[in-house]
């Protein structure tokens, strides 16, 4: 099986995440207007993975650019920049990927374009690779906070599909496996677009991993009679103060751990920080198609004129969050402190 996400001669191709589990197939973007088409109609998917693509797509852009210098080179540039920024507004790892191949751009801008075009390539390939060992380190760091024995509860899919490789919730899991604890997870459906369903569930039984899908519905009930013992989720983007968003459900799961009295962790790369915003106010929120609401699996489920809202995350308060895991370590409340860390 290729990874989520592969660099292969001058083309990106990507697991078509809409088709799993069903069919395994891949999609093969050419264009940078094809890496941002497939980013909004989630072929590909995950904070980490969107920004890795959306690298690659900058490439494909600067490979199609013609002029070597000067204003038009720029046109070229901020064209392909504008039209991948715009996919998925919530994901603060696109915006800094992004913001990483426009740095190495400015760079080598009055290089020609042969060179600008290798350095784009390379640091494409360096944030993918930097996310899979990111994602070790997470589920080094995370592991720790699973027991042997616990049935842990996540929400959306933060595994391998969401990244480079291993994954941030689904690397935790992993790596507290890997240390020989049994482990039980309880996948959350994930309605609409069913990444729990369709994705964690896949992952994590190729992994030999177990895996009991519920619907979203059914979290409070299994925490209520002690069948969980913690939650850990991914994340879109977290403020200055630890104010977490995630795919839309995630608030309510987190107010029913605490509830419960169930520790909630959060794991997620350090470029999922957003440090420009001191709360979590500030968060773009994606409204997504009403008919990812209407239909399931192109099925329609209600009126096809029904009145729906689709918001594809919400926006989880600090408070309720046990732990914030990072490839530099578990970081506590206060996040304004402990995220300002630089290790922990
Ligand atoms: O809409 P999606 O599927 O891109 O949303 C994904 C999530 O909410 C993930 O939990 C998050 O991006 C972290 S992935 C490591």
């Amino acid at each position: 099986m290729l990874p989520t996400i592969a660099w292969r001669g001058r083309s990106l191709v990507m697991i078509d995440q809409r088709k799993l589990p069903g069919q395994e197939t891949y999609v093969r973007c050419r264009t940078y207007i094809q890496v941002a088409q497939a980013i909004e109609k989630m072929v590909v998917r995950g904070a980490p993975a969107i920004g890795i693509a959306a690298a690659y797509g900058l490439v494909l852009g600067m490979m199609a650019a013609r002029a070597e210098t000067g204003r038009s080179l720029e046109h070229d540039f901020e064209k392909v920049y504008r039209r991948l920024e715009r996919t998925r507004p919530t994901a603060r790892n696109l915006f800094w990927a992004l913001e990483r191949m426009k740095a190495v751009y400015e760079r080598t801008r009055g290089d020609g374009l042969r060179a600008i075009r290798a350095a784009l390539l390379e640091e494409a390939k360096a944030i993918e690779n930097e996310d899979a060992e990111t994602n070790r380190d997470i589920g080094r760091h995370g592991q720790a906070l699973l027991r042997d024995g616990m049935t842990v509860l996540t929400h959306c899919n933060a595994g391998a599909l969401a990244t480079a490789a291993y994954g941030t919730a689904l690397g935790i899991i992993r790596a507290a496996a890997a240390e020989g604890k049994r482990i039980r997870v309880f996948a959350d459906e994930t309605r609409p677009f069913l990444q729990g369903a369709r994705l964690t569930v896949w992952e994590l039984d190729r992994d030999g991993i177990q895996v009991v899908l519920i619907t979203d519905g059914m979290a409070g009930w299994f925490m209520r009679r002690g069948e969980i013992q913690a939650v850990v989720v991914g994340a879109d983007r977290i403020a200055r103060n630890g104010d977490t968003a995630n795919k839309i459900g995630t608030y309510s799961v987190a107010v029913l751990a605490r509830e419960n009295g169930i520790p909630f962790y959060v794991a997620a790369p350090e470029s999922t920080i957003d440090r420009t915003l001191p709360d979590g106010g500030g968060i773009p929120i994606e409204e997504r198609n009403p008919d990812e609401v209407r239909q399931v699996g192109g099925r329609l489920l209600t009126l096809p004129c029904a009145e729906v809202r689709n918001p594809a995350f919400d926006v989880t308060p600090a408070r309720y969050i046990t732990a914030i895991v990072t490839e530099r370590g578990v970081r506590r409340p206060p996040y304004e402190k402990s995220l300002k860390d630089p290790g922990v």
